[in-house]
């Protein structure tokens, strides 16, 4: 089964518009030759529009770095699946670790998120992984399994294929600690697994599996070569796109 191979950018919380719009341009230029890969950038809620803008006639995509699951109304600070659409997105990352770590997002809200996001007909990126503490207990497999049957708890299989689903395990996020290929791919092929006895075996088959912590030029080629890794969830890596732009070239 190939999966067509997704590349994301998660630009986190920088750039302003000016740098924002060159990044974005040199990347979309940097993407020209490459038509059997997909690529996403998420940027800042702020900037949006502006690389909806400067990647109009690449075929890039744009995502927001998260999603509430209404189209509007009382929800200071949020941003809407509307908003998302309305400013050129077509995405949504939800869950990120950094989302449940840092502003306490749970799984019940994530999955409000993604039911939000995918009524809305956005990409859908889930992410999930497990600490460095969960990891050492043996916990891995469990916290990934819970992560993921309550994030995706009633989406239903149609839904499906706007569903990709990310692995960040929280110990490789921004420390330059890459999940080593077999660790990934050992976790990549339980959630395949996963997905197959929750829903069925082609929607398993089909469904894009990212990796992401510490992804960079030096190793994303063997991070790929993984049978069951389809893509790339990249954050330090992405601001930079001489590095973005290998990573998208992956051999
Ligand atoms: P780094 O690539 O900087 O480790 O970040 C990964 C990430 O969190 C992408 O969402």
């Amino acid at each position: 089964m190939s999966r067509r191979a997704l590349i994301a950018g998660n630009w986190k919380m920088h750039t302003t518009v000016m740098d924002a719009c060159h990044l974005a341009a040199d990347i979309a230029r940097l993407c020209a030759d490459v038509p059997d890969r997909d690529v996403l950038l998420a940027p800042p809620f702020t900037v949006l529009s502006e690389v909806s803008h400067v990647i109009r006639d690449s075929a890039v995509i744009v995502g927001s770095q998260n999603v509430c699951w209404e189209a509007k109304g009382a929800f200071t600070g949020e941003i809407s699946p509307v908003m998302v659409k309305d400013a050129g997105g077509a995405a949504a990352i939800v869950g990120h670790s950094e989302r449940r770590q840092i502003f306490h997002e749970d799984d019940a809200l994530i999955n409000k998120r993604v039911r939000g996001s995918l009524k809305f007909d956005l990409l859908t990126i889930l992410c999930v992984g497990e600490t460095l503490e969960e990891r050492e207990e043996n916990n891995t497999f469990a916290v990934i399994e819970g992560q993921i049957r309550q994030g995706l708890a009633g989406v239903d299989a149609v839904h499906m294929g706007k569903v990709v689903i990310a692995y960040e395990p929280v110990w490789a996020i921004g420390t330059g600690k890459t999940a080593s290929k077999e660790q990934a791919q050992e976790v990549h092929a339980f959630i395949r697994k996963l997905i197959e006895t929750m829903y069925e075996k082609t929607i398993a088959e089909q469904l894009r599996i990212l990796y992401g912590g510490s992804v960079k030029q030096d190793n994303v080629d063997a991070l790929m070569a993984q049978q069951d890794i389809d893509g790339a969830l990249v954050g330090g890596a992405a601001l930079d796109a001489e590095s973005f732009g290998r990573i998208i070239h992956f051999r």
